[in-house]
């Protein structure tokens, strides 16, 4: 039965209103008693089959909006009598700092008492950490309601954080990315399934983030580290094609999918050897032939995922097409293939500038931002597609976020952002390493001279790229390597 066909009259209205409260005292319930008290559980039964009556009409969004309940989009009729449990459902969403919650068709019993009585203990926090605790089937059951605005923190949070009702630092989506890529990387490798909801509440802030502050994420790209090698490249990666994305013109939801996909491009190499992946050397070319099977075994890894949803069949293309370049001369050879996908060869782009960017123990030279968009550049329509390319080195500047120049007086300054809207593409903002303070490079005084002018591009103990942030929380210090 469809939700039209179970319609909108006086029994359907019934049921919803017999589910919000019999949610209302669940939760109560929860809080005080314990999960194995005979009442409780009969408390919990009761909701558990008014979740399976509606069922059939799919997802369930329990929502509060205007102080007024709504279940799948509808508001809930209640009397003043039901007041006092609406007042506690708003007070619990209130806390939690979310909109509401939706409920799965698939949803049991248990995880429902499991969801209720983690919750009951958790309100007050963060509910990230609150699903975090929750098993893989719970979460995949229940799922936090997001909003136009994003994600939603904890109001707690968010107010401790300065941030306004819907924020959410650059600093936070990168940590919160670093924590569910590295989950991502444990499962996989424990030879579990991914938890694709946390997968998607991260990618989704990526994207909420460069539609908002996009200098800022840009800057946080500068973040290498090889010890963590994979993390940090994902979630570059993704930051980088979403703001590639942006200048495109993809749509949110195209965007939602490309930073998916950028997210999981080498999810192949969680089938590698870690001694590989991680080699502090160069590759022998032994190594090279497995190493060059992670587009496969990365679409494997998507293949085998419980719910294949169309987000993760397009990662899936990406994932296997990203090594194979725009003149499909890369790995793998595929034969009766034309072309690769759009979101491949943008992710093909922002994955090699990423890559080049990196310090490599065991390269001989490090490139500098701005020797790597030239290295790029001369793969215009051979591996890379030269329209996305274009797009990119005009994003990216004359003078890449992370660029380490020298001025003319001999103070050496980080480029941090790229240059003011209205300004020369060869005048960034920079951050000086002594002092900390910023400078435009765009200033002039009073009778129109540029205040600074740049004398090189320096390239500090063969690092290439220098981390433009500096923050808590984060670990920016440049380590050279070899
Ligand atoms: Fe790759
Ligand atoms: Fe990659």
């Amino acid at each position: 039965m469809s939700r039209e066909d179970m319609g909108t009259g006086p029994q359907m209205m019934a049921l919803d209103r017999a589910l919000v409260l019999s949610l209302a005292v669940a939760l109560r319930t929860a809080e005080m008693y314990r999960a194995d008290n005979a009442a409780a559980l009969a408390v919990v039964e009761r909701l558990a089959e008014h979740f399976a009556q509606r069922a059939a009409a799919g997802p369930l969004d329990v929502e509060v909006r205007n102080r007024c309940i709504f279940a799948g989009g509808r508001r809930v009729r209640l009397t003043a009598a039901d007041y006092p449990r609406l007042a506690y459902l708003m007070r619990v969403f209130g806390e939690w700092g979310v909109q509401g919650l939706t409920f799965m068709p698939s949803l049991s019993a248990e995880h429902l008492r499991e969801f209720l009585w983690a919750a009951a203990h958790d309100r007050a926090g963060n509910p990230e950490a609150l699903f975090d605790r929750l098993s893989t089937a719970a979460v995949a059951e229940i799922d936090l309601m997001e909003t136009a605005g994003g994600r939603q923190t904890s109001r707690r949070a968010r107010a401790e954080a300065g941030l306004g009702p819907w924020g959410d630092t650059p600093e936070s989506i990168y940590l919160r990315a670093l924590t569910v890529a590295q989950d991502a990387v444990d499962c996989l490798r424990g030879g579990d399934a991914v938890a694709a909801k946390r997968i998607r509440r991260v990618t989704q802030s990526i994207v909420d983030g460069v539609t908002s502050d996009p200098s800022s994420l840009l800057a946080l790209t500068t973040i290498k580290d090889y010890d963590v090698y994979l993390l940090s490249h994902s979630i570059n990666v993704a930051i980088l094609a979403s703001l590639l994305g942006v200048r495109l013109g993809f749509t949110k939801t195209q965007l939602g999918e490309l930073v998916l996909a950028a997210f999981l491009h080498d999810v192949g190499k969680t089938r590698l050897p870690e001694a590989l992946v991680g080699k502090p050397a160069s590759l022998s070319d032994q190594e090279w032939v497995q190493m060059r099977r992670h587009p496969e075994l990365g679409a494997m890894v998507l293949v085998e995922q419980r719910h294949p949803t169309r987000s993760v069949m397009r990662a899936l293309r990406v994932t296997l097409e990203h090594h194979m370049g725009y003149d499909l001369g890369g790995y793998p050879r595929m034969d009766g293939l034309s072309s690769t996908c759009l979101f491949s060869r943008v992710i093909m782009v922002v994955d090699r500038y990423d890559a080049l960017t990196t310090p490599r123990p065991y390269r001989r030279h490090n490139f500098t931002p701005t020797e790597a968009i030239a290295l790029l550049a001369d793969q215009a329509g051979a591996g890379l597609d030269p329209v996305v390319l274009r797009h990119f080195v005009q994003m990216m500047g004359v003078y890449p976020v992370g660029t380490l120049l020298r001025l003319t007086g001999g103070t050496v300054g980080v480029v941090e952002s790229p240059p003011p809207e209205g300004a020369p593409s060869t005048r960034p903002v920079i951050r000086l390493l002594k002092g900390n303070s910023t400078i435009s490079l765009a200033e002039k005084d009073a009778r129109g001279t540029f205040l600074h002018e740049i004398a090189e591009v320096v390239n500090p103990g063969n690092v290439g790229q220098v981390p433009a942030v500096r923050s808590e929380g984060l670990v920016f210090e440049v380590r050279p390597h070899g």
